[in-house]
């Protein structure tokens, strides 16, 4: 099958994106200000997959923009990346309450947006952002601090997983680790 064009991709993003933000398959949509689709290029050679959207994301409609944001910000210039290189998404597309954590059926009815961005963008690595992206995309009950740092494989993506940056913001003895292994995703950029 040959590659989609970056306009074909576009064009299937907006698709999604359409669905998403009319979506009511949970009980999510009822609490949201926006759907969090996610935002990056169409064409990215790396998909960013956090967890859900926060306080600043539901208000703005965007991924990743408040204090978890802004260090995911430093993280990608690490690995050499810029947000105009990635694509950021999250597993759930609507804020969790008091940014509880996502439950089982939230993930599920949520799922087929993330598989089908997914396959829209068809990235070459998906970096995973702490446990819920993590077993969400790999499919298994291993905890992240297991998998963190060591590059894993679902289907024809590799997957990187890390800790979650909001994670390494409360605990500060995770900052070192998380940074070096946006470094390391750097190296493996640039070997291939
Ligand atoms: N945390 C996430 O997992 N996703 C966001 O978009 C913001 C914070
Ligand atoms: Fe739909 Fe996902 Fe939002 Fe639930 S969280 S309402 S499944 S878009």
């Amino acid at each position: 099958m040959s590659e989609a064009t970056l306009e074909e991709k576009r064009t299937s993003l907006q698709a999604i994106a359409g669905e998403v933000s009319q979506c009511r398959k949970c009980e999510l949509c009822g609490g949201r200000t926006n759907a969090v689709f996610g935002d990056g290029s169409p064409d990215a050679r790396v998909l960013i997959v956090g967890e859900a959207p926060g306080k600043n994301e539901d208000l703005q409609g965007k991924p990743f923009v408040g204090a978890a944001g802004k260090y995911l910000d430093e993280l990608l210039g690490i690995a050499g990346l810029s947000r105009g290189d990635v694509f950021i998404a999250n597993v759930l597309k609507c804020r969790p309450p008091g940014n509880r954590d996502p439950r089982p059926e939230e993930i599920q009815a949520c799922a087929d947006y993330l598989r089908d961005q997914t396959r829209a963008i068809g990235p070459e690595y998906i970096v995973t952002l702490g446990n819920f992206a993590t077993k969400f995309i790999l499919r298994t009950e291993t905890g992240i601090t297991r998998l963190r740092g060591r590059l894993q494989r679902a289907g024809r993506f590799k997957v990187f997983p890390v800790f979650h940056p909001a994670a390494a913001i409360y605990d500060q003895s995770k900052r070192p680790v998380l940074e070096d292994d946006f470094a390391k995703l750097g190296e493996l950029l640039a070997a291939d």
